[in-house]
């Protein structure tokens, strides 16, 4: 394993500079931090697997800030995919195409596609500019861990694996984008995301829904976004059991216990705490973590999803 000297830098020159050298680069985005490399550099984006001590089988997002970018990528932008390029690029919706044979597998997992993304965030938007390049990038977290939502996340998983962070303020969604393939002739939504099924819908029409057992998304299949402590899944804040020591609580509804706990306004508010509460809940060596679950509308979907994830073995109580 590489040993850097991690530097943390405001300058999006030093951060292009670095992706220029085949370095890898951890850079803000609207959803969560990424972890970038050069796109067509083999060398560089085996970095990010290392680092991050991500599977190989698990596809990376390709990030660009224009669509004059698009053909190098991918071999075709369906219609349905133009509509949807249409009315959400720049922004939280990553979109799977059939892919141009410049991407190395390395990229795709061996894939014949690529999922691409067009982030609406102005540093992210600046420094991919820059670049001049495509850039590959999951989320800027060790494997497993929950993603990034602000710098000091970056820095606490990967200080010493990589070289550069850009840093930014927190993240304002604070969970990832929307994935949706467009390589079949109806869409099908293989991650819910902060663009919702209904907008989707909307500007598509119809969309097929993603199915655990659906094996087109290979990350959907690896563990993600659990906290060291026992996520524990609730209707309502009564639900906390009185007896256990070292719990906490996430949720709309507060509870009248004496205990940690965040209670966001709404289901935005909700989603941008959620991963941070539990990197805290994890710095403070909590064993229960409670959290109330919300309506499966809206970004309420993708909450919930990342909720169950993080329950580890998926069972509600
Ligand atoms: O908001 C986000 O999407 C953030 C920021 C940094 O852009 N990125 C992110 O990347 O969450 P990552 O690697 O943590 O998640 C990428 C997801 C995985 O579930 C992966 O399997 C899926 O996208 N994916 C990537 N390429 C794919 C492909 N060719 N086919 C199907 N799924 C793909
Ligand atoms: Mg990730």
């Amino acid at each position: 394993m590489r040993k850097y000297h991690t530097r943390v830098t405001g300058s999006i020159h030093t951060a292009a500079k670095a992706i220029q050298h085949g370095e890898i680069v951890a850079f803000p985005t609207e959803t969560v931090y990424g972890l970038g490399a050069n796109a067509f550099d083999k060398r560089a984006v085996k970095k990010i697997f290392e680092a991050k001590g991500r599977p190989a089988d698990n596809p990376l997002i390709v990030h660009i800030y224009s669509t004059s970018q698009l053909p190098e990528i991918v071999q075709n932008v369906p219609p349905v995919a133009h509509q949807l390029i249409t009315h959400f690029w720049p922004g939280p919706l990553s979109i799977v195409f059939k892919r141009n044979k410049k991407i190395p597998d390395m990229v795709t997992g061996g894939l014949p596609t690529v999922c691409v993304r067009m982030p609406n965030h102005y540093l992210a938007k600046k420094f991919l500019k820059k670049t001049g390049v495509p850039i590959a990038a999951p989320s800027a977290n060790l494997s497993g861990k929950p993603s990034p939502t602000t710098w000091k996340h970056v820095w606490n998983d990967l200080n010493g694996k990589i070289p550069l962070i850009l840093k930014g303020t927190a993240a304002l969604h604070g969970i990832e984008s929307t994935v949706v393939d467009c390589t079949a002739k109806t869409p099908r939504l293989l991650r819910p995301g902060v663009i919702t099924l209904e907008q989707l819908q909307k500007i598509a029409g119809k969309i097929n829904t993603h199915s655990t057992k659906h094996t087109a998304s290979p990350g959907m299949q690896h563990q993600h976004y659990a906290p060291q402590g026992k996520v524990i899944l609730i209707n309502d804040p009564t639900d906390i059991r009185l007896k256990q020591n070292n719990k906490a609580y996430i949720g709309i509804t507060p509870s009248t216990q004496k205990i940690f706990q965040l209670n966001p306004a709404n289901v935005n508010q909700y989603a941008r705490q959620l991963f941070s509460f539990f990197r805290t809940c994890d710095s403070q060596n909590i064993s229960f973590i409670y959290a109330q679950k919300v309506s499966e509308i809206k970004l309420g979907r993708a909450l919930m999803d990342r909720l169950r994830r993080a329950t580890r073995d998926n069972v509600t109580e």
